[in-house]
């Protein structure tokens, strides 16, 4: 079984609840109805409700960009799994690295994230990827190893069909410099391998690997191509809406040689 691609647009902290609804709107008649891939949008909390009604029968999903570890109760500012449930999310993107970065987010934490969605049924999106002073210090597989191994530790085996991993190098986010196809393609590589030693091999080739960093409609044919990138995770280019569908339709094209 081929796995099934993914474009994953993450709008981070961009877009009013109505500025929002104007993007959706401009999206979701193009490819609303496509089934060929999975597709997330994910806006910021504040507009989930008024994009989420957007969605309704369209096969495009809902996906929030972080969540409270903690099921409920006294933490100020967070948000629950159960609230993101309430209003259809579906996915949730996981330790970003500008939650890593600027938010101090740690392994153990987006451990302790993925675990609360999984429990609560929303499909985590876990990001790992390595700066630019790691990559040229040849410590790449390393922090990735490290980041595989301790975020997605103690997943049950019958939950992990659920969990989606993006590989961003942290060098590539909104800086236009792109991972090229081979260099995304040994990391992915790399991480199904770690995935196989956690879970077991047909676990690791069922999970689906995303490559983000400057991803856009010039340069998502010949990543998407490679063996073990099964899709996108969107920054710059999910904000505008001709590029975001463009995206799709490479994703789509992609599916169909794969
Ligand atoms: P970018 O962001 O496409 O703007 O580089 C990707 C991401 O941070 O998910």
């Amino acid at each position: 079984m081929p796995r099934t691609l993914l474009i994953a647009g993450n709008w981070k902290m961009n877009k009013t609840a109505t500025e929002a609804v104007e993007l959706i709107k401009a999206i979701v008649p193009a490819i609303g109805k496509q089934t060929d891939i999975n597709v997330v949008v994910a806006p910021p909390f504040t507009a989930l409700q008024s994009v989420g009604e957007n969605l309704v029968n369209s096969t495009v999903n809902l996906g929030a960009q972080n969540v409270s570890e903690k099921p409920h109760g006294a933490y100020t500012g967070e948000v629950s799994t159960a609230m993101l449930r309430d209003l259809h999310v579906t996915h949730v993107i996981i330790g970003h690295s500008e939650r890593r970065s600027y938010y101090g987010e740690t392994d153990a934490i987006v451990n302790k994230k993925t675990l609360a969605a999984l429990e609560n049924t929303l499909k985590p999106i876990v990001c790992v990827g390595e700066t630019l002073a790691e990559r040229e210090s040849a410590k790449t597989f390393e922090v990735i190893g490290q980041q595989i191994t301790v975020g997605l530790a103690n997943i049950p085996a019958n939950q992990f069909a659920n969990v989606i991993v993006a590989y961003e190098p942290v060098w590539a986010i909104g800086t236009g410099k792109t991972a090229t196809p081979a260099m995304a393609q040994e990391v992915h590589a790399f991480i199904r391998a770690q995935l196989a030693k956690l879970q077991g091999e047909a676990a690791a080739q069922k999970t689906r690997i995303l490559y983000g960093g400057s991803m856009k409609p010039d340069n998502a044919d010949a990543l998407l191509a490679e063996a073990d990138i099964d899709g996108g995770l969107i920054g710059g280019a999910a904000l505008v809406a001709k590029d975001f569908i463009a995206l799709v339709e490479s994703g789509k094209k992609a599916s169909a040689r794969k």
